[in-house]
């Protein structure tokens, strides 16, 4: 297995939810000597300094600033957020007078059916009473603790020819026995470290426990959870940390909440890039105008995965513009701006990936077909700067269970390392 798989695997395995996706990328910059700043405090930055901010712990802007001047920004932005179920405040509840399941609801727009009759666990974070102040606590039970049962075929003979599953009655999971009730809140608190009346207020997620798997005929194909869009994420995180900053600051940006619409204080449709971006340079002595010319002659890559032809309905795709697992970073266009792509940003990020030796492809999705939409466009209307919307061709996205190239890791990780090593 080559070294950008396993550390990509090592990563995904340590990061059930956003919350310890973030803590991991923290920790990976703090190994590498980057300065944590808070929001809440005046920043002092220097030339040649590297530093890194979060906001609600779930999502950061990492950024490098070179040590001899500078006249822009080049940026990658992904996302670390993975659509899942989310246990509400009163999670437990009593069923079929057997029973304790959780009350969940969803987040984002998963594959339903991909949850069923799979080992689940919880993670997220807790809020915590501590010597009279909150303090947050990360929470991973770290063990198969639930399920969704499907129904068997014999009460449900249709399911075979499509099912509407209702999230309220369908996708809650059983949790234990009639016992068990009070379970839940007994394990949270000890894995917080506190008494359970300490554990003020918790946000929870359902997580996939299947381990991953390298499979096909060549060991070609991956899957695991959660790949959209941690396989970006990790990936331009290990490349920016790895890159020199010279002639311009490099910054990576992982937001949170991109599965919800990125409409939150700290998803892509939010101040947070912006004030990163305007605080650091307005450290650096920069003033209103200076800073206004550096963004507009900054350029921003939107990493975030795309549809593989899917070897079943290869007809769903663009007859033409198709793109496949490991044969490189895909280039996404919808002329809707769905995508921010535009010649220049393309012609840009083609350069780049010239450059790097890494193949490129195009996607555009069926013109009687909707497709997705990401961050890029989105971060666009609050920081203007020319962005080019890309990807890693993925199988089964949203799926509990999501396949990629094995091969794509090394191509996003060369094409992101040539992007902060550029002088554009
Ligand atoms: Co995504």
């Amino acid at each position: 297995m080559k070294q950008e798989v396993a550390s990509f695997l090592d990563y995904v395995a340590h990061s059930p939810t956003v919350f310890q996706a973030t803590q991991q990328a923290c920790d990976m910059l703090d190994a590498a000597g980057f300065t944590r700043l808070s929001e809440h405090e005046a920043w002092e930055i220097l030339p040649g300094g590297r530093y890194y901010v979060t906001r609600n712990r779930s999502a950061l802007v990492a950024f490098a600033v070179p040590e001899n001047g500078f006249t822009h920004c080049q940026i990658v932005a992904s996302h670390g957020d993975s659509p899942t179920f989310k246990l509400k405040a009163h999670a437990e509840g009593e069923a079929a007078g057997a029973y304790i399941r959780l009350d969940v609801e969803p987040y984002g727009g998963m594959i339903m059916s991909t949850w069923f009759d799979r080992p689940l666990s919880i993670a997220g974070r807790a809020l915590v009473r501590e010597d009279g102040r909150l303090v947050t606590r990360l929470i991973d039970l770290d063990r198969d603790a639930a399920l969704i049962p499907n129904m068997p075929i014999h009460f449900n003979r249709d399911i075979n020819s499509g099912y509407s599953y209702n999230p309220q009655t369908d996708m809650l999971p059983l949790f234990g026995g009639k016992d068990a009730k009070g379970a839940l809140a007994a394990e949270i608190a000890a894995k917080a470290g506190a008494k359970e009346e300490d554990v003020v207020a918790c946000d929870l997620f359902l997580y996939n426990r299947t381990p991953a798997s390298v499979w096909g005929a060549n060991e070609e194909f991956l899957s695991c959870p959660r790949i959209d869009d941690l396989e970006c994420a990790y990936t331009s995180l290990a490349a920016f940390i790895a890159a020199p900053a010279v002639g311009h600051v490099n910054v990576c940006a992982v937001f949170d909440n991109e599965e919800v619409g990125s409409l939150s204080k700290q998803g892509a449709d939010s101040t947070l890039l912006g004030d990163v971006l305007t605080r650091a340079l307005c450290a650096l002595g920069l003033s209103d105008a200076q800073i206004r010319a550096a963004l507009a002659a900054s350029f921003m890559v939107s990493a975030d995965n795309a549809h593989a032809t899917h070897p079943n309905h290869p007809e769903l795709s663009d007859p033409v513009n198709q793109v496949y697992m490991n044969e490189g970073v895909v280039i996404k266009f919808n002329a809707n701006q769905r995508y921010a792509t535009d010649g220049r940003s393309c012609a840009l990020f083609r350069s780049i990936c010239k450059a790097a030796d890494v193949p490129t492809q195009v996607m555009a999705n069926r013109s009687d077909l909707p497709g997705g939409s990401t961050l890029g466009s989105i971060a666009n209307t609050l920081v203007p700067v020319s962005t080019v919307d890309i990807g890693l061709a993925q199988l089964a996205m949203h799926s509990a269970w999501e396949t990629m190239g094995a091969e794509d890791c090394a191509h996003l990780a060369a094409a992101a390392r040539q992007t902060f090593e550029t002088v554009l």
